[in-house]
């Protein structure tokens, strides 16, 4: 399985945050905020990921990020030229994901969970048609929602609905099978011009072959869309950091508890994030060398 996470979109609902930097790379407490998808799908198994942003960001990401090779993962970097759609993201990545299953996620999304890891994993294994990841929340009306009957089987699912008939939210990850690719290039634009992920998804519901997976009250997702989500996001995991004395979604963790770099280069990671940072005396700490 290949990952995509897109960081798109204008950002309109966060400016002035938003008027000159590209959304998925604001601050969440301690980290750029796509440090946090990213570590989803590492924790994922997934090692092959895709970055695709607009045309004005889109080397940012790389200075960022670069080709992955220091967390032993390889990242790849795609344009898109204007905000086109979520399910736009298969089709741009299709060079890339390469008849492979896909996990998209979307990069201002934030999820925690102790049991998430494990649970990724088996899911990447057994992905037929869609895996949804379902997220109950006291406002369901601002997101896809969807209803299940009692294998998890979608039964109806709906984009922003005014009437929400549950309150199971859509998250921002989604797992495909290759094929989704081609169902999303035959996929016409929305009202607002957009190649809308939940029509994609749809398809899948009529065949009885989307699923989802209920991520529950054991965890904890946000998406980050507005400045008081932003900020409340930000707030959970500072409260959980600083309880714990842990970080979470720190990259260069996940990339040496998933076996992908040794301890040198956990050593040298730390080192380039300086032990004048916090966030690099944790990384130092890790490898054991501050
Ligand atoms: C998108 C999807 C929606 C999903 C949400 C998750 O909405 O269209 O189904 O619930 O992401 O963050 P957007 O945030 O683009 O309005």
């Amino acid at each position: 399985m290949r990952g995509i996470i897109l960081a798109g979109g204008s950002g309109t609902r966060l400016r002035p945050l938003t008027s000159v930097q590209s959304k998925q790379l604001l601050p969440v407490y301690d980290k750029p905020m796509i440090y946090y998808p990213l570590s989803v799908l590492m924790q994922a198994g997934i090692r092959e990921i895709l970055v695709i942003s607009g045309p004005e960001h889109v080397e940012t990401y790389r200075t960022l990020l670069g080709d992955g090779s220091r967390l032993g993962i390889r990242i790849e970097y795609t344009v898109q030229d204007a905000p086109r759609g979520i399910a736009e993201a298969l089709v741009l990545g299709a060079p890339f994901t390469d008849g492979e299953d896909i996990c998209l996620v979307l990069g201002d999304n934030i999820f925690y969970g102790h049991r998430l890891p494990d649970m990724l994993r088996e899911e990447t294994e057994r992905v037929d048609g869609c895996t949804l990841f379902g997220y109950p929340v006291s406002d369901p009306e601002r997101y896809g929602v969807a209803t299940v009957d009692d294998d998890g089987t979608i039964v109806t699912l709906e984009e922003k609905p005014a009437q929400p008939a549950s309150n199971l939210a859509v998250t921002g990850l989604y797992m495909y099978e290759a094929e989704a690719v081609e169902r999303a290039a035959r996929l016409t634009p929305s009202a607002r011009g957009e190649l809308e992920i939940t029509d994609l998804n749809l398809t899948y519901v009529r065949e009885g072959r989307a699923r989802l997976v209920n991520l529950g009250r054991g965890s904890a997702w946000f998406d980050t869309g507005t400045h008081d989500s932003l900020l409340e996001a930000a707030m959970f995991v500072q409260v959980l950091e600083k309880r714990q004395g842990i970080r979470i979604s720190c990259v260069e963790e996940v990339a040496y508890r998933m076996g992908y770099v040794g301890k040198e280069q956990l050593t040298l990671l730390g080192k380039e994030l300086s032990a004048s940072s916090s966030y690099g005396r944790y990384v130092m700490e890790l490898a054991g060398t501050s």
